[in-house]
């Protein structure tokens, strides 16, 4: 017996695993999605300063509306989009359980499309809700007429569409998010993660919003922005869906020193986002490179690429381990995923894969 089970804990928590990718000080860390870019020195140095000013008002609580960095949010989404349509909190972790805690909850599920982003069913099971898992067609894709058979049926009342999907960095198709909606009176999540490694001219699923009172699109700054350790993340929804949340934020749950740091940062977000041009070079690279080795790759509008026909996932992973690469064994039947990196990361990466394993 663990000593876990030793404690009063809630039944529903019992037998559950943490959230758990490994963190290891290895040279080429590629293997929580994270920007490897760190922040231009100009931004940087900005946002000491706004943090600077936040210290001489630290003996008060933060603006409890984050009324400047829900402005700057609007500002940097456009689409129209006004602050009373903006929500944030410490990671789109912290968004995504705000409205769960809202909309899901005992005797309540949740649903998405398996594999997706292993915080989903954690999240879920912390409010006491129960996951529920759809299924994904060939290579991952969903499609508009499965999607809302399998919501249909479920009647959850919150969706998960991650949207382009981790693990497996599949694109989805704005119809899918149409058909979901149309098939559930539920919430409708479109967590846009890694929305800015998606093509340019690709339409986000913001531009479904107007009408559709129950769509919530997520985004956060710890991909694109490069600002994973910072934590903070957003979102996009009717006015009524954010005074929902705001039944369960805890007070002032955005420091005053987050909040300065963040809106100094979304006034540089060109500078912020150069990286991103040359991170999705280093993805195609990834993704030509494994391909010629006999690997397959999944097509990515990520910032990670899945690659299938591994015949020993975790002896690979061990052998770029020992190389001192460091990248994730998802539990993917003969897959790994890998983070695109610098290209120096990137190559290091590439070098290790060559010279290790191979294709089944
Ligand atoms: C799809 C997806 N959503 C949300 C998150 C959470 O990001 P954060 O809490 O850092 O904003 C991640 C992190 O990897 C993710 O992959």
């Amino acid at each position: 017996m663990s000593p876990l089970d030793d404690l009063p804990i809630r039944d529903d928590l019992r037998g559950m695993k943490p959230y758990g990718a490994p963190q290891v000080p290895l040279p080429v860390a590629l293997n929580v999605n994270e920007n490897t870019h760190p922040v231009p020195q100009e931004v940087a140095d900005d946002i000491l300063d706004s943090i600077a000013k936040s210290l001489h008002d630290i003996n008060r609580y933060p603006d409890r509306e984050f009324t400047a960095l829900r402005e700057g949010f609007a500002d940097y989404l456009g689409h129209g989009l006004t602050r009373d349509q903006i929500w944030a909190a410490n990671g789109s972790n912290e968004v995504l359980q705000h409205v769960l805690q809202a909309f899901a909850g005992p005797g309540r599920s949740a649903f998405g499309f398996s594999p997706t982003y292993s915080m989903y069913p954690l999240l879920t099971r912390g409010t006491g809700a129960t996951w529920v898992a759809g299924e994904r067609g060939h290579d991952y894709t969903i499609t508009p007429e499965s999607a809302a058979e399998q919501v249909a049926e479920a009647a959850p009342d919150v969706v998960f569409l991650c949207s382009p999907n981790n693990p497996t960095g599949t694109p989805l198709p704005l119809n899918v998010v149409e058909a979901v909606y149309d098939a559930t009176d539920g919430i409708v999540i479109v967590d846009e993660a890694y929305w800015e490694f998606a093509p340019r001219d690709e339409r986000s699923a913001l531009t479904l919003l107007p009408d559709r009172e129950r769509l919530v699109v997520s985004r956060t700054m710890s991909k694109a922005f490069a600002f994973a350790g910072a934590r903070v993340g957003y979102l996009a929804a009717a006015p009524d869906v954010i005074d929902a949340l705001r039944l369960v934020r805890l007070p002032y749950h955005l420091s005053a020193l987050t909040q300065a740091a963040a809106s100094a940062a979304l006034r540089h977000a060109p500078i912020m986002m150069r990286a991103v041009g040359e991170i999705v070079a280093q993805r195609d690279r990834i993704s030509a490179t494994v391909e010629a080795l006999g690997y397959t790759a999944y097509e990515s509008w990520t910032n990670f690429v899945l690659f299938g026909d591994v015949d020993d996932p975790a002896g690979t992973w061990q052998e770029l381990y020992d190389h001192g690469v460091l990248i994730r064994d998802i539990g993917i039947p003969h897959s790994l995923r890998v983070t695109a990196g610098t290209e120096e990361e990137t190559t290091a990466f590439l070098d290790a894969l060559a010279s290790v394993g191979s294709a089944s």
